[in-house]
């Protein structure tokens, strides 16, 4: 069931893979974060690509969410979605002069800048439009989030931000530039981060380079903390968003500044499910039993990538013995696998499955590898589930091609 919603029928209705997702819970998640900072000035900028469908991105807008774009797509979608520019962080490591344009022409709330270069060039941009931008600095604070090493951003061997020790002396040069304002310091130093030490850590930095800076004549406005707080997938504690405000506000409030966050899989990750049905089961040999899914790296990259685990359940209880199986997806990838070593009441083929967990990374990071075609989306909102992205067809996905 999804919130008293029985998920077979929906399956049956619309096909596999199929992503549902939890407006309740997308809600109550975002709450959870809004509440806990209540009393401190704060806005929650949901970072968009955790998961950018429009419905989701329309009802966190409708709950009073902000938003984190990390491309010009991002941006778009955001202002389809209802937010206006001065909503808009623009994050990115790479942005284009053509992003960069856009969301100057825009007047986004802040471009958070990433190096010495990306400063030049708002800069360069921004006077040939005879404007001033807002910036927040980006810093790399050389802080270990203890999360996985592709998912870890904060570390000086990292292709993000700008190295903390740099930042005064940019900021003194950037007094002098006609395009752009520091507003904002910036720090995002991983994601699924389950230890509030390296984001305390992170705070006290950006607290003390705003002294800092403002003991030299450059006041900024707000602490971008970034997004990062992780999510528990495998039934573990981890920490709550009033545990991770709790932890991060005394720091804060000695300067005063107001407070961005970016959270993602935070809001959206246990607010989606992934469901599959069992193509085939086989046997391979005595010690291996495989369970091959309509889902796969295609639909659901996370396994593979970051070897993250997912809990795999079946949708209706079979009752037939628990088995030890890999569940595995249909594409030619050894490494295509949902779930190694797991058990399972035996699969038969044509049983429905779902894969917990999946409301962040999931859709957005879908692929047509395989000329598999991007799977169909539904929510379900006050009893009622509907669809939110139709699945793809062959002819939308043949119809770039000349
Ligand atoms: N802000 C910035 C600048 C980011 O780079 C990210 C995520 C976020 C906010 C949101 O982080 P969150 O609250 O969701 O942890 N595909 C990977 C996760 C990549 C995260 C990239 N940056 C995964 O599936 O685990």
């Amino acid at each position: 069931m999804c919130d008293g919603v029985a998920l077979d029928p929906i399956a049956a209705a619309e096909g596999t893979p199929l992503y549902v997702y939890s407006a309740a819970t997308i809600a109550a998640r975002y709450r959870a974060i809004d509440e806990a900072f209540a009393g401190y000035p704060h806005a929650i900028h949901y970072a968009l690509k955790a998961n950018s469908t429009l419905a989701i991105t329309r009802l966190l807008r409708g709950l009073g969410s902000h938003a984190d774009a990390n491309s010009g797509g991002e941006i778009d979608v955001a202002l389809r979605a209802g937010f206006i520019p001065a909503q808009i962080v623009f994050t990115g490591v790479g942005k284009t002069l053509a992003d960069l344009g856009q969301a100057i022409d825009l007047g986004v709330r802040t471009i958070n800048v990433e190096s010495a270069g990306e400063i030049a060039r708002v800069d360069a941009l921004s006077r040939e439009r005879q404007t001033r931008t807002k910036i927040a600095i980006r810093i790399n604070p050389d802080v270990d989030a203890k999360t996985h090493p592709h998912i870890s951003t904060g570390l000086k061997t990292n292709k993000f931000g700008i190295a903390i020790g740099d930042v005064p002396a940019l900021c003194a040069h950037a007094r002098a530039l006609a395009g752009v304002e520091v507003v904002g310091l910036h720090a995002h130093i991983g994601s699924q981060i389950t230890d509030l030490g390296p984001l305390t850590c992170a705070a006290r930095a950006l607290v003390a380079l705003a002294r800092e800076l403002a003991a030299a004549g450059t006041r900024v406005e707000h602490l971008d903390l970034g997004g990062g707080l992780g999510v528990s997938y495998d039934g573990s504690p981890v920490p709550t968003a009033r545990e991770y405000a709790d932890a991060v506000l005394p720091i804060v409030r000695e300067s005063g500044l107001a407070i961005v966050l970016e959270p993602g899989r935070q809001i959206v990750a246990p607010a989606g499910a992934l469901l599959t049905r069992v193509v085939d089961v086989k046997n391979a040999g005595e010690a291996r039993l495989f369970v091959v899914m309509d889902a796969g790296m295609t639909e659901l990259i996370r396994p593979m990538l970051y070897n993250a685990f997912h809990r795999i359940e079946p949708v209706v209880q079979t009752g037939a013995v628990p088995t030890s199986c890999d569940v595995v997806g249909p594409l030619c990838e050894s490494s295509d696998t949902l779930g190694k070593d797991r058990t399972l009441p035996r699969p038969e083929a044509g049983e429905l499955y779902a894969v917990l967990d999946t409301g962040a990374y999931g859709s957005v990071m879908a692929s047509n590898y395989n000329r598999r075609l991007l799977p169909a989306e539904v929510m379900v909102e006050d009893g009622v589930a509907r669809i939110i992205r139709r699945r793809q067809t062959i002819d939308e996905l043949l119809s770039l091609e000349i």
